[in-house]
C-alpha cells in the first residue's frame, strides 16, 4: 500500500471512530443527582439526633452520622452560656461508633451519652471528632419532679418527607417551640432500609432532631426483607435511634418507657411479640408513680382506614391492661387517616397522620372527630391534674382537642373541644 493510500484510510478511518467516541464520552455514568448527593455522609457530622438511654433528668444522648474512617468521635457539653468563652469549660465525652453499609455507601454512626446532667438546666452540646464540629444546640434537661410541659405526636409521616412533610414538622416547632420531645408512632420511612428516605427525614428536621429529643416506635415499614429473606428491623434503626433498653427480656427494639415530669411514656412494639409485651406492661404499671400514663404504638386496635381490620390481637393482649391500668392515651399510625375516640373505660384512644400518603376513611361509632386527606400534627399538655390534646393541621390551625382532668382516687373526666364551626374534612370535601 502506497504511504498516501495508507494516510487516507487512517484520516477516513478516524472520521468513523470519532462519533462513536464522542457517543461513548457521554454514555460514562453520570454523576449521581443532587437529591442523591445531598445524602453522602461526609466529615462533618449530621442527621443529629437526642434520645434518651436513662432517666431524662440526668442524662441525654446523642446520635450523629459521618463518612467512616474519621479521628475519634467526641461530644461536648457544658451549661448553657450567653457569653462565647465557654468551651474551655466543655466536658468531653468519648462516642462509640457502628458502622453501617447501606448498600449505596457506607456510612459511620457515633453515639455519645451524657451522664450526671443537673436536673431542669440548660446544656450546649456539640459532637465532632476534635478537628470538624457541629455548631453548639442548646437543651434542657428535665424536672426531677412532676412539672407542667408539652411534647408532639406525629402519625406515620413515611411519605414526602422532603416536600410535604418538612412543613409539618416546622409548624410544628412553631407551635410548640418549648416541646420536650417528639412521639413518633411507627413507619417514619417507607422503606426503613433506604437511606436516602432517611435523610429527607432527618433534612426535614434539621437541627430541629439536635435541640428536641425523638421517642420513635417501630411500624411494619421499618421491618425489611434482608438478603437471605428474613425480615428483619432495619439496621437504620438500630444504629439512629439509641433507646432506653428497660423492655421485656427478648422483644426485639420497640419496647421502652421514660418517666417526664408525671407522666410515663410507653413505646410498645405493635409489630410483634405482642403477648411477650403484654405481661411486661402490666407489671411496669403496677408500679407506676405518675400521674398520667400515655401508650404509643404502631398499629391502632380499631382500625380507621376501608379494607382495614381491627388488630384483634393488640385489644385481645393490651387493650385489658390499658383498661386495668389506667392507660390516659393511646397514640397510634399506620391507617393513614385522623380518628380520635372519646373516653372508652379510662382511655382516649388516636390515630393520625402526617405524611403525605392517604387512605379513605370507615367511619365507625367510636369516632368522635376524624379527618380524610390532611398532614396533622398534635401537641400535648400536662399540667397538675388537667391534660390536653391538640390536633392542628399542617397549616397550624386548631382542628380537634378535648381534656382530660383527673380526680380524687384517679377517675378520669374528660371534655370534647375540638373547636366549634370547623367542619370534618372529609373526602371529597378534602381535596
Ligand atoms: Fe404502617
Amino acid at each position: 500500500m502506497k504511504p498516501a493510500t495508507r494516510r487516507l484510510l487512517l484520516v477516513m478511518a478516524a472520521l468513523l471512530l470519532a462519533p462513536s467516541l464522542a457517543v461513548r464520552a457521554q454514555e460514562k455514568p453520570a454523576a449521581d443527582p443532587p437529591e442523591v448527593q445531598m445524602h453522602r455522609p461526609g466529615t462533618l457530622p449530621d442527621r443529629i439526633t437526642l434520645t434518651w438511654v436513662s432517666d431524662p433528668a440526668t442524662s441525654l444522648a446523642v446520635t450523629w452520622r459521618t463518612e467512616p474512617g474519621g479521628k475519634g468521635p467526641v461530644a461536648q457539653i457544658v451549661p448553657a452560656h450567653p457569653g462565647i468563652s465557654f468551651e474551655a469549660k466543655a466536658k468531653s465525652v468519648e462516642a462509640s461508633t457502628q458502622k453501617l453499609d447501606t448498600k449505596r455507601w457506607q456510612a459511620a454512626y457515633h453515639t455519645a451519652q451524657f451522664q450526671g446532667l443537673e436536673p431542669d438546666t440548660a446544656y450546649l452540646y456539640r459532637v465532632g471528632d476534635g478537628d470538624h464540629w457541629s455548631e453548639w444546640f442548646q437543651v434542657r434537661t428535665a424536672k426531677d419532679k412532676p412539672a407542667p410541659f408539652s411534647f408532639l405526636y406525629f402519625g406515620d409521616v413515611q411519605h414526602g418527607m422532603r416536600s410535604l412533610w418538612s412543613r409539618v414538622l416546622r409548624e410544628s416547632f412553631r407551635t410548640a417551640p418549648d416541646a420536650r420531645f417528639m412521639v413518633f408512632a411507627g413507619d417514619l420511612v417507607t422503606d426503613g432500609n433506604d437511606d436516602l428516605l432517611w435523610g429527607d427525614l432527618f433534612g426535614a428536621g434539621g437541627w430541629l432532631f439536635a435541640m428536641t429529643p425523638v421517642l420513635p416506635t417501630p411500624g411494619n415499614h421499618e421491618y425489611r426483607k434482608d438478603d437471605d429473606g428474613e425480615t428483619r428491623l432495619a439496621k437504620h434503626w438500630g444504629a439512629q435511634f439509641k433507646l432506653r433498653p428497660n423492655g421485656p427480656k427478648g422483644v426485639d427494639h420497640g419496647a421502652y418507657y421514660i418517666d417526664y415530669q408525671g407522666v410515663r411514656m410507653v413505646s410498645l412494639n405493635s409489630y410483634k411479640q405482642v403477648e411477650e409485651q403484654a405481661a411486661w406492661l402490666d407489671d411496669i404499671l403496677s408500679r407506676n408513680p405518675n400521674k398520667w400514663t400515655v401508650a404509643f404504638f404502631h398499629y391502632p386496635l380499631y382500625s380507621l382506614s376501608k379494607g382495614r381490620e381491627d388488630h384483634q390481637s393488640l385489644i385481645k393482649g393490651w387493650k385489658p391492661v390499658f383498661d386495668r391500668r389506667g392507660v390516659d392515651l393511646v397514640l397510634t399510625g399506620h391507617d393513614h387517616t385522623y380518628a380520635r375516640s372519646g373516653l372508652q373505660e379510662r382511655t382516649v384512644y388516636v390515630t393520625s397522620v402526617s405524611g403525605s400518603k392517604m387512605y379513605e376513611l370507615d367511619r365507625k361509632p367510636w369516632m368522635k372527630r376524624a379527618a380524610e386527606n390532611t398532614q396533622l400534627y398534635q401537641v400535648v399538655s400536662v399540667d397538675g391534674d388537667r391534660l390536653s390534646f391538640e390536633t392542628r393541621t399542617a397549616t397550624g390551625s386548631l382542628y380537634d382537642a378535648f381534656e382530660l382532668r383527673k380526680g380524687p382516687g384517679g377517675t378520669v373526666s374528660f371534655k370534647d373541644r375540638a373547636p366549634k364551626g370547623v367542619p370534618e374534612r372529609i373526602r371529597p370535601a378534602a381535596d
